[in-house]
């Protein structure tokens, strides 16, 4: 049987589809009568405190989210594996945000978004694209296809990864040794890191003050994975001091960003609410029933977070 624990999620339409998709295979939802006993996958979004209570016959967790670090927080994640969400929908509308950002920061936008409410007319040339460098923290499923689309547009692309990847095309970096050389080199920083204690706050002060300063305005940073990986007071503080001259932000540290919150008028912060990929209900379908056919086949898993990664 699988269950699913959806919250803030149209549950209902992916029971839908996952029963049209599994056929005779028993799907439940939270509200209906079952036996927990008999429930052997459980698809959670938000799972809340008692999700995985009486769940004693369980062989799988299925993450509709890619990250999985609230997840492996959660003080009742039973020891069994977990699978994340890796799906090309999402990571083509990832890379898509990732492109709209970084070609809005390589063209000088806030810049020019100044200067249009100033009524001032300055011919300020933007670099060329191999004239600016995007440097990717995070070199996984989502840090690679960005970096794939983003070389054949003319950025110079670099890459950070805790260990070696290789992209055609992609400047390797690697561990903390080599952190600092990465950044020093980078005008738009990327972050598509999973939350880890290792990479938790990475996006502050500290960071900002290494990155290239040749960017007219000053570098830029988007951050397209978790608020956790950010220091907001550290970000309103360094757009206002010009350590940073722009920010593309998807995540918060609290979301919904709460309405005091400073970011909210920064006019060289861009701000959208979590929206940079979303799991869509039809891949995630296909994706989640494919899972448990090769689990039911006896096949091997893919997308098993290891936990002592945290990612
Ligand atoms: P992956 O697990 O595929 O990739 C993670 C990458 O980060 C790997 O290259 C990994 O290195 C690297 N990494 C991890 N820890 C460190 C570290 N300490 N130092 C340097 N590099 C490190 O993740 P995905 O690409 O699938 O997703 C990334 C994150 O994006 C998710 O965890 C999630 O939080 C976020 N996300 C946000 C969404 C949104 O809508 N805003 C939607 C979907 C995901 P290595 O290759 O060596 O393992
Ligand atoms: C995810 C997300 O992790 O939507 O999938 O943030």
């Amino acid at each position: 049987m699988l269950l699913l624990h959806l919250t803030d999620q149209d549950e209902a339409g992916w029971a839908e589809r996952l029963r049209a998709a599994l056929g005779d295979y028993p799907v439940v939802r939270r509200g209906d009568r079952f036996d927990p006993a008999e429930v052997r996958y459980i698809l959670v979004w938000k799972p809340k405190p008692d999700a995985f209570e009486g769940l004693d016959h369980l062989e799988l967790v299925l993450s509709m989210g890619a990250g999985v670090d609230a997840l492996l927080k959660h003080p009742g994640l039973p020891d069994v594996p977990l699978v994340r969400f890796v799906d090309e929908d999402l990571t083509q509308r990832m890379t898509d945000y990732v492109v709209a950002q970084v070609t809005m920061h390589h063209r000088l936008h806030s810049r020019f978004q100044a200067d249009q409410k100033a009524r001032r007319w300055t011919q300020l040339y933007p670099p060329a694209a191999g004239e600016t460098t995007v440097g990717i923290m995070g070199l996984g499923v989502l840090g690679q296809d960005a970096a794939r689309r983003l070389v054949p547009l003319g950025f110079a692309v670099r890459a950070w990864s805790r260990t070696p990847k290789s992209v055609a095309g992609v400047e390797a970096f690697v561990g903390t040794e080599q952190f600092d050389a990465f950044l020093a080199g980078t005008d738009i920083l990327v972050n598509l890191l999973p939350l880890t204690p290792e990479t938790t706050g990475i996006l502050c002060m500290e960071t900002f003050r290494k990155l290239r300063r040749k960017l007219d305005g000053g570098p830029a940073i988007v951050n397209a994975a978790r608020g956790g990986h950010q220091r907001e007071a550290d970000i309103v503080a360094a757009l206002a001091d010009g350590t940073l001259g722009a920010a593309s932000l998807d995540v918060f540290e609290t979301e919904p960003l709460p309405g005091d919150s400073p970011l909210w008028d920064i006019a060289n912060c861009y701000i959208t609410p979590h929206i940079a990929a979303i799991s869509n209900p039809e891949t995630g379908t296909t994706y989640f029933s494919q899972i448990i056919a090769e689990h039911e086949a006896g096949k091997p898993l893919r997308n098993v977070v290891d936990r002592g990664r945290g990612y």
